[in-house]
């Protein structure tokens, strides 16, 4: 073994990971010729990999480890829950204490009448069961032509057949036989690339008037709901502008069209409140979906959050031999859930979510200042959520060849530099653990517009982009 490699054996995984580990989201096609990041350890907003290199984690694992890495009290709970009962069916009225107390805990977070949890396995899973309630909802209460779903370019939901068919990133769906005919995906809600001369104002009035126009044209009778990130995240953390979440959620108040929040992203701490649909965007769900920071990634979990309204027209199916056919194995899983408790006693104690809405803005306004940057066409987002899109040229907003791989580039100068962020393309994502902290922040700032402005020297070099 190579003693320089922090115990393991990198060679050894490589090779191991390369003959058969199936990795999501990549080109297989370039597997064999690059190396794996082998991540091993973490703490706090850091990670190291196999060969002991630390690096702050912009990434937060993948917008998921909110309360950061390393938290004993978390792995204790799961180990409690483990040894105690490590699992026992869903199906069925059963419960388990974590899951039943989980259940009861975020009720009293969410908005409104949002009193009824169906925990699930992850987003998608929470996306994939929120879409077949509302399904099922509407055949039973008899009007089963109400079922076209509304989304929008560049939302992500998932990576269930369904939750897939209500995402929108088009890279995404080539050669996917996804569901069509009843999904219907609005332009995106960008404002970066709204058209020239609109103001922000007349480009949210046009985006309200894309859902709206879209239920006149189906029929609001035939229109079930409309599913929608209050930011969208893996489609480069777009912030729709202002007024724009409430202005739709009252289109669909007015049309009798049930509106799912997924906070998948957006909950747990990652903007400053445990769900962000009513604080920061004055909207009250039908349903909300959410997983990531409901654990904080320590195990997976994922929940649908439903109104008492949907709720009591479902408990009129009782005697009638209908039921929502709808769980997983680990829906509620007892360790899961109990993992989740441990990790809302921190968010709770540690004030993380005041934390958050007092340096959030920090983060984005230093990140904000990467705009400066000849390569940086925008920088947008919201507290621990921010994105920095790369740009071949910065006045026509043009979006380099995929070819170039920006992104990927400036990933690899940060990670020697000890600042892992997210390439997507010519984007660089960032959603670091909630718990980093200043001088951190003001280290990944230092690191990526290093690594930005020696990728684009690079670039001047090969004569790819002129200055
Ligand atoms: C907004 C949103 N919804 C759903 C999902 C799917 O969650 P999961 O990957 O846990 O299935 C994601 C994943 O990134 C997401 O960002």
């Amino acid at each position: 073994m190579d003693p320089t490699n922090f115990g393991y054996d990198v060679a050894d995984l490589t090779a191991k990971d390369r003959d058969h580990m199936i990795h999501p989201w990549v080109d297989l096609g370039l597997v064999k010729s690059r190396e794996p990041l082998i991540v091993v350890e973490g703490e706090g907003a850091t990670v190291t990999d196999a060969r002991g290199h630390r690096m702050i984690d912009g990434i937060g694992g993948m917008w998921c480890v909110n309360v950061g890495y390393g938290r004993d009290e978390i792995a204790e709970a799961i180990a409690d829950q483990a040894r105690r009962l490590c699992y026992f069916s869903p199906f069925g009225i059963i419960g388990t204490p974590p899951s039943i107390e989980f259940a009861h805990r975020l009720t009293q977070y969410a908005s409104g009448d949002l009193k009824h949890v169906f925990f699930t396995t992850g987003g998608s899973t929470a996306v994939d069961s929120a879409l077949r309630f509302v399904q099922f909802l509407n055949n039973f209460l008899g009007r089963p032509q109400k079922k076209h779903i509304i989304t929008r370019e560049y939302a992500y939901h998932g990576s269930t057949l369904f939750s897939a068919s209500v995402s929108g990133k088009p890279a995404d769906r080539g050669n996917m036989d996804l569901i069509t005919g009843t999904i219907h995906h609005l332009p995106s809600p960008n404002p970066y690339r709204r058209p020239d001369g609109m103001s922000l104002e007349a480009f949210c009035d046009a985006k309200v008037a894309d859902l709206e126009n879209k239920i006149l044209e189906l029929g609001a009778e035939n229109v079930a709901c409309f599913i929608a990130e209050p930011l969208l995240a893996s489609g480069g953390v777009i912030v729709p502008p202002p007024g724009y979440q409430r202005r739709t959620w009252e289109i669909c108040r007015k049309h009798d069209v049930l509106y799912i929040s997924d906070e998948v992203v957006t909950g747990f701490g990652r903007l400053g409140h445990i769900f962000a649909s009513k604080p920061m965007f004055d909207i009250e769900p039908d349903i909300i979906t959410c997983a990531k920071g409901l654990t904080s990634g320590y195990v997976p979990l994922g929940a649908m959050l439903v109104s008492d309204r949907l709720y009591a027209a479902l408990t009129e199916t009782a005697g009638k031999g209908q039921f929502f056919a709808n769980g997983f194995t680990y829906s509620a899983h007892p360790v899961a859930c109990a993992a989740g408790m441990a990790n809302l006693d921190i968010l709770e104690r540690e004030n993380i979510c005041a934390r958050v809405q007092e340096i959030g803005p920090y983060f984005r306004e230093r990140l904000g200042e990467l705009a400066a940057l000849d390569m940086v066409g925008d920088v947008r987002g919201s507290h621990f959520m921010v994105c920095v899109e790369c740009s071949a040229d910065k006045a026509k907003k043009t979006v380099p060849p995929a070819e170039w791989e920006v992104a990927r580039r400036i990933f690899e100068k940060c990670m020697p530099k000890g600042l892992m962020v997210r390439p997507m393309g010519h984007l660089i994502v960032l959603s670091p653990p909630l718990v980093i902290t200043r001088a951190q922040i003001d280290e990944t700032v230092a690191v990526l517009r290093q690594g930005i402005v020696e990728v684009a020297d690079d670039l001047v070099r090969e004569g790819l982009i002129k200055h």
